[in-house]
């Protein structure tokens, strides 16, 4: 099998996922995974079992830093996380996000943070949030060297904007978000996200673009879907959106072993002679 031909989930390349893989596994009609990774120990065990990309997001403002949202992340907050993502990983490509207000003043603004962000942490590429109003940035980045993801529909840094976490691209939206898609691919995102977005309408955008689609939200025919780690595995609390499935209970889990160890604390069961030096 040439490296044209690995599929990028289950096939097993033993180098780092490029953007040219990505564009073939569309060309190939493959579907892949993606997820969100902040820390050393998830970013391990994903690049282990072969998600071929990681997304530092700035999501980490409302599942890291406890930030009622993504509004308020910095740059300084995302690089370190970024940083240990790549270093704990061999085989994902690594994006990064761009936080809010990092890259809106333009596209000189937008280059000299993804300067930044590819110097200080090591990832293969950056992300973007928004339609028309960023494609001369894509633009820019991208004729620096620097790979872009883009992301349209539901765009959580404008979540005041948009009056808050509603599904996009219903009726008269769907012919902008179709033409915000093309611009940004033709501007040279090498993937764009479809966050919260019809069904249909990521279905159309799926088809037009040579670009892979990430849905997020955005129902099943698009090239690959993203979750953030912990709505994922079922780490948060609380009510999750519609286009959330759990895989696990960490949380769950997390709770008992807790409650076993203070139990044990109390009750003088831990340490017992084996964790006991003499
Ligand atoms: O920040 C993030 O995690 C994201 C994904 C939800 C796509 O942008």
């Amino acid at each position: 099998m040439t490296h044209e031909t690995v599929p990028l989930y289950g096939g097993q390349l033993s180098r780092r996922v490029t953007i040219r893989d990505l564009r073939t596994a569309k060309e190939r009609g493959e579907r892949w995974p993606m997820l969100t990774s902040y820390d050393m120990y998830t970013a391990e065990i994903f690049d282990a079992a072969g998600i071929p990309v990681l997304l530092v997001g700035d999501s980490a403002g409302n599942n890291v830093y406890a930030h009622p949202d993504t509004v308020p992340v910095t740059v300084e907050e995302l690089v370190p996380l970024a940083r240990a993502v790549v270093r704990s990983t061999s085989r994902a490509l690594v994006v990064s996000d761009l936080p809010f207000g990092s890259y809106q003043l333009g596209p000189e603004q937008a280059l000299a943070t993804s300067i930044r962000v590819m110097k200080e942490t090591g990832v293969q590429a950056v992300k973007l949030e928004g339609g028309l109003p960023v494609v001369e940035s894509v633009r820019r980045i991208v004729e620096a060297g620097i790979p872009v993801m883009a992301h349209v529909g539901f765009t959580p840094q404008s979540v005041n904007a948009l009056g808050g976490y509603r599904v996009q691209g219903r009726g008269p939206e769907a012919d902008k978000l179709i033409e915000s898609a093309l611009a940004l691919e033709e501007a040279g995102a090498f993937a764009v996200v479809l966050e919260m977005v019809v069904a249909e309408v990521a279905a159309e955008v799926t088809k037009r673009l040579s670009i892979p689609t990430i849905g997020i939200g955005a129902g099943p025919d698009v090239d690959a879907q993203v979750l953030v780690w912990q709505d994922m595995a079922g780490l948060r609390g609380g009510r999750m959106p519609r286009f959330v499935k759990q895989y696990g209970d960490l949380r769950g889990a997390l709770v008992d072993a807790t409650k076993a160890f203070a139990d044990d604390v109390v009750s003088g069961g831990f340490p017992a002679e084996e964790q006991t030096y003499h």
